[in-house]
């Protein structure tokens, strides 16, 4: 859909419903909360209609699946998505794959296919919600369901070649030890399917996909997500502040100044603000009300996430909170009495495993604005 298009749509839908806060956060957006992304759109449309793989990586919240969602809606070909995070076994595993299966295919030719299952699973019908059970029973041969499960992904869907997608990818090494070996020694030998492996803690997913000795080692093709470029998201804040407040450039670039264009803290902050411009335009600094009421809303959780840090993270966060020098440079260990280098290395390294930090072209950067100024809020009181 083109720029006008989609305004249009986006003004029919509000004048519809004049009210209705038009920002959103905390799940996946489409249209009309949904902005830009169209190169990203356009490179992982061709990815896929190709027969390699895609590994799609970004920090938490920067939009994978909302991105992927909004290709699959518009890619006429059957797809599965499974959560790696909801995950709790192998077994577990196939059977809710089994169960994607069941629901996109006509009962009959499952039931075919099932002839050359070696385990065949209980396949029932839950009547109050209607849903789907699939259960392999308390079955010991996980490697061979996972096979007969994976290869039938693979070959049912006969006409069209289906996307499967895999959300949460790193939480392979958290189910099983040998869950990462297993399944790409199953994945590599199909050559329907389009797996999509999205993830968010970089470093787990290079060591994934990148490390010569692990199994999925370029696997597919790796896609890093990056922020929204502020151009823009300040364009979608405007056309949504523009009905609340004729300041509503500037009330757009102040957002993005305090976000750095991270979709969903913009997205966060800008929902506070439009219902403050809602119930009281003539307030002076909407935006910085709006990032206070935020503070205040979220003040036990920084409390809480504050206090079960180490001490030398705690530096860090304040030398990364109050410089920009790099944190393993001489002024910064010394000025925040931070340690030796080592020290600091381990810290980041595990200030980033914990999404306290996110490293942007070796840059080490906060990752939620909000909790950065939370910490300078502290310092200065
Ligand atoms: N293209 C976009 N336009 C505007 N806002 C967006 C866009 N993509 C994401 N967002 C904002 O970011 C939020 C997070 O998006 P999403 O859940 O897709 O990210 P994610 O990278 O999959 O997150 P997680 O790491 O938690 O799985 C959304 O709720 C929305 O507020
Ligand atoms: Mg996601």
């Amino acid at each position: 859909m083109n720029k006008k298009k989609r305004s249009e749509n986006f003004r029919s839908e509000v004048s519809r419903n004049r009210r209705a806060n038009p920002f959103k956060f905390g799940s996946i957006v489409d249209e009309p909360y949904f902005t830009n992304r169209l190169e990203e759109l356009k490179r992982i449309r061709s990815i896929l209609e190709s027969e390699v793989h895609l590994i799609l990586m970004s920090p938490r919240r920067y939009g994978k699946s909302s991105l992927i969602r909004k290709i699959l809606k518009t890619i006429d070909r059957p797809a599965i998505t499974l959560d790696m995070q909801v995950v709790t076994s192998e077994i577990d595993f196939a059977e809710q794959l089994m169960k994607k299966i069941c629901s996109l295919n006509p009962l009959q030719k499952v039931k075919h296919a099932l002839k050359s299952f070696r385990f065949i699973p209980m396949v029932s019908l839950n009547p109050g919600s209607e849903e789907l059970n699939v259960s392999f029973g308390s079955v010991k041969a996980v490697d061979l369901i996972l096979e007969d499960v994976l290869n039938l992904t693979d070959s049912i869907f006969t006409k069209e070649r289906p996307i499967v997608v895999f959300d949460e990818f790193q939480e392979v090494r958290k189910i099983s030890v040998h869950f990462e070996k297993r399944l790409r020694s199953i994945l590599q030998y199909h050559n329907n399917s389009n797996y999509v492996f999205l993830g968010s803690q970089e470093s787990l997913i290079r060591d994934i996909f990148e490390q010569k000795n692990n199994p999925f080692y370029h696997f597919g093709y790796l896609f890093k997500l990056s922020k929204i470029p502020k151009k823009e998201f300040q364009l979608f804040l405007e056309d949504r502040l523009k009905p609340q407040s004729s300041d509503y450039m500037e009330i757009a670039e102040n957002i993005l100044t305090f976000t750095d264009g991270h979709p969903h803290y913009t997205q966060r902050l800008a929902f506070q603000v439009w219902e403050i411009l809602a119930s009281a335009n003539e307030i002076k600094y909407p935006v910085l009300t709006a990032v206070e009421q935020i503070l205040e809303f979220h003040d036990v959780d920084y409390e809480r996430w504050w206090s079960s840090l180490k001490r030398t993270d705690m530096k860090v966060l304040i030398g990364l909170t109050l410089t920009d020098d790099s944190p393993m440079s001489k002024e910064f260990l010394q000025k925040f009495n931070v340690g030796s280098s080592s020290t600091v290395f381990s810290s980041l390294k595990r200030l980033l495993e914990n999404g306290y930090l996110v490293k942007i072209k070796d840059h080490y950067e906060i990752d939620d604005p909000f909790f950065k100024r939370w910490i300078s809020g502290k310092r200065k009181s």
